[in-house]
């Protein structure tokens, strides 16, 4: 891939020195939307740890919520809800956004509240409406379990297990949650016939019509925060009124992260509401508010088949084996 990179670039220096074999080879297009490449693991060890501690819900105060149980990685990497729903079945106020992919955002949560996934791993241990684990029996119970104690070691050189070694690990794991080779990329890097025509044309509409303004990137997605409703006013009967939150700024009102659209068809329902059921709803939606067009069936059809060639590989993840909790390790108290 590097290499039809370094093509690229001779090219375009006017380099002559492509042979006949090499002329017919593929030549990557160059758009708003880049290809996602794959993880790079440097530190294994700790991306299982990460893994573990993903997978493990006595971080939860019920001992039942684990992060998977909201970023379910059999799906697409959220809870396909509305809106989540947390400790003692507790409505969340949002809809989960998807962690596949969610390193390539430039902050974390609808209104970018967390600078980056370590910062963001912290909140869900505590929030009420999700695990409701106060940080230090969190990293108690984490403490207590000898399984844990003998990896945190062998890992981060010192026994003293931290919120802050906790949520390394996570984010680690999390980095290489990355869906590479999805159809678009597989034509971003030069195979023509890796989408249909239909699927070209959507893709045509989203570049002319102005979506890849908001949705481009790596991620078509996690580069900015915009208003939500920019032609007309988007009504919601969620509380969450976006970036305003961080800032205080009222031009921040109705602001929220742009959401990635990788794997876009796995991740429904779709808006920070979760109110738009599908893809076809949430495309018509787009077109109305932000960009003041009223689209055509066929057009919506063209779109939404083009969203479909954002599937990238989800990465194989064999199912952690959790080390055993100690008689000393606090009990879950699910009814708390
Ligand atoms: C009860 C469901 C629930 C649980 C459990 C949960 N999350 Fe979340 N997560 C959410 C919701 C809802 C949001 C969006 C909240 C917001 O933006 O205000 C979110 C946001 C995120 C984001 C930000 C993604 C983005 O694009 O902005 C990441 C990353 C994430 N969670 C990781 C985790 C990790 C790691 C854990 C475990 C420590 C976890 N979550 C536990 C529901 C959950
Ligand atoms: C001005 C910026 C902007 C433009 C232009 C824009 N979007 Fe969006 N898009 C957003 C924002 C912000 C959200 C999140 C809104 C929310 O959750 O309330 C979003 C959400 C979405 C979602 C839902 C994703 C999810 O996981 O919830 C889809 C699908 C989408 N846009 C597709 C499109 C398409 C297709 C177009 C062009 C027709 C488009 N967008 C144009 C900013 C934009």
């Amino acid at each position: 891939m590097k290499h039809l990179w370094l093509m690229a670039g001779a090219l375009m220096l006017g380099l002559n020195y492509s042979t006949a074999a090499e002329a017919t080879t593929k030549q990557p297009h160059s758009e708003p939307v880049t290809p996602i490449q794959p993880a790079k693991v440097t530190e294994p060890a700790k991306v299982e740890l990460g893994k573990q501690l993903f997978f493990d819900p006595r971080l939860s105060m019920s001992g039942v919520i684990s992060c998977n149980t909201c970023h379910n990685l059999s799906l697409g990497g959220t809870d396909n809800l509305k809106t989540s729903v947390g400790h003692k079945w507790r409505p969340g106020p949002v809809n989960s956004p998807t962690v596949f992919n969610s390193s390539l955002s430039i902050a974390q949560f609808w209104d970018g509240r967390a600078a980056n996934l370590q910062e963001q791993a912290a909140g869900p241990i505590q929030a009420d409406v999700e695990m409701a684990m106060p940080h230090t029996l969190a990293v108690d119970v984490i403490r207590s379990i000898p399984g844990y104690g003998s990896q945190f070691k062998a890992i981060y050189g010192d026994e003293k297990i931290t919120l802050e070694k906790i949520t390394d690990a996570i984010a680690r794991f999390e980095e290489t949650l990355v869906t590479p080779n999805s159809r678009f990329d597989q034509w971003l890097l030069g195979d023509d016939q890796a989408i249909t025509a239909q699927e070209l044309q959507g893709y045509q509409l989203f570049k002319t019509h102005g979506c890849v303004a908001c949705h481009n990137g790596p991620a078509l997605g996690g580069t900015s925060f915009q208003k939500m409703g920019i032609v007309a006013p988007y009504k919601s009967s969620s509380p969450a009124q976006g970036r305003v939150a961080v800032t205080g700024k009222d031009a921040d009102r109705f602001n929220f992260k742009v959401p990635t659209l990788r794997n876009v068809e796995l991740t429904y329902p779709y808006f920070h509401d979760g109110e738009a059921a599908t893809l076809a709803e949430s495309v018509a939606v787009m077109g109305k508010l932000q960009l003041g067009r009223s689209y055509s069936e066929q057009e919506i059809k063209d779109i939404v088949a083009f969203l479909h060639t954002l599937t990238g590989d989800r990465p194989q993840i064999q199912l952690p084996l959790l080390p055993a909790s100690v008689d000393a390790t606090h009990r879950p108290e699910p009814f708390k």
